[in-house]
């Protein structure tokens, strides 16, 4: 007697044990990345409302009690965005010594020591009144960002990260040559062990709006579409991964992530080698949590799946806000 179907794929999916057993993606604390917005000149965690359970926090001890709680979560990897008190055209509070950012690696790197991983996002655009991604000058009466102009002033920020104790530089400007200017700074000044994580594939994403309103980083006169890539393009994300690859670069990063995961596909299979970090940018936090606020969706098993999708798509590493939640999470045990 012939049973039909003979081919029962449900087999492997009676019960939770033998669905772990099978499954092909694994989700893990330890390839998370939180990051942290440290502002200079307040004295409290300050809340952002486009991003409901997001704080903007001092360099004292709220950002070490803040950065504690995560790390007995099982979160050691931070990612930190400074917010300056003053700006001009040539981002240089974003290389003082003093800086915000120097300040919170600083601080950081004595309370934790080498348990935690410090990566400094190297960009301009908080640290310019422009709020472009590099240095403007006028050409023809028109406002362009000149690429080889800004390579030295990223240059120079990654080093004053380096020496404020960061253990990685994520550039984050899109300028053609980034990587190797830090490179080159990096490798001449004794940091030849700092790594860089380049965000090599950015796109000109409407999902960093919420992130421009906590860091006040909104560009001052038209947009970043001129150095960040078009979302119509796909396999231009080679390229990109390609020269920074060529320029240096340790770790390669797609970004936004849960809109793109057919590029972080593309990338890993074309960059096999090379960890791929993947950035759950702040609008895609902020849409689940407005749905979540609303009862729209379980915030729980949307974060997971949406998560657990991005690593499937090919990333490595995952950078989160939604981190320590997802760390809770893990422990109380995974909905699928
Ligand atoms: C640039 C930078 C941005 C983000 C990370 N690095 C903003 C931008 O390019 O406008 C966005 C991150 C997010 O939206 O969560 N310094």
């Amino acid at each position: 007697m012939v049973t039909f179907p003979t081919l029962r794929p449900r087999r492997l999916r009676t019960n939770k044990v033998i669905r772990d057993l099978v499954a092909q993606t694994t989700l893990n604390v330890s390839q998370l990345v939180l990051p942290i917005f440290v502002k200079e000149n307040i004295n409290e965690p300050e809340k952002i409302d486009s991003m409901p359970d997001v704080f903007r926090y001092p360099p004292n001890e709220h950002l070490i009690k803040f950065v504690e709680q995560s790390y007995s979560l099982g979160i050691k990897s931070f990612i930190l965005f400074g917010i300056p008190s003053y700006k001009d055209d040539f981002a240089s509070s974003a290389y003082a010594k003093d800086g915000i950012i120097q300040r919170s690696l600083r601080l950081l790197r004595q309370t934790f020591g080498d348990k935690i991983l410090l990566i400094a996002d190297e960009c301009t655009d908080e640290y310019t009144s422009h709020g472009h991604c590099g240095i403007v000058v006028n050409k023809n009466g028109k406002a362009l960002v000149d690429n080889d102009e800004s390579l030295e002033v990223h240059a120079r920020i990654a080093l004053s990260q380096a020496e404020a104790g960061a253990d990685i530089i994520a550039p984050s400007s899109m300028m053609d040559g980034v990587v190797g200017a830090i490179r080159r700074t990096l490798d001449e000044n004794g940091f030849k062990d700092i790594s860089i994580m380049s965000y090599s594939v950015k796109y000109a994403s409407t999902f960093y709006s919420p992130f421009r309103d906590a860091a006040y980083s909104k560009p001052a006169f038209g947009d970043r579409r001129g150095y960040q890539m078009d979302p119509r393009n796909s396999y231009e994300a080679i390229k990109e991964a390609h020269l920074d690859v060529e320029e240096g670069a340790d770790i390669l990063m797609v970004k936004p992530a849960h809109t793109y995961l057919d590029v972080i596909r593309i990338v890993k299979e074309n960059f096999p080698e090379y960890p791929l970090a993947a950035y759950h940018v702040s609008g895609e936090y902020s849409m689940i949590k407005a749905a979540a606020l609303n009862g729209w969706i379980d915030e729980k098993t949307a974060v997971l799946e949406i998560t657990t999708a991005i690593r499937r798509a090919g990333a490595d590493i995952i950078l989160t806000y939604y981190a320590p939640k997802i760390a809770e999470w893990i422990k109380e045990g995974v909905p699928f």
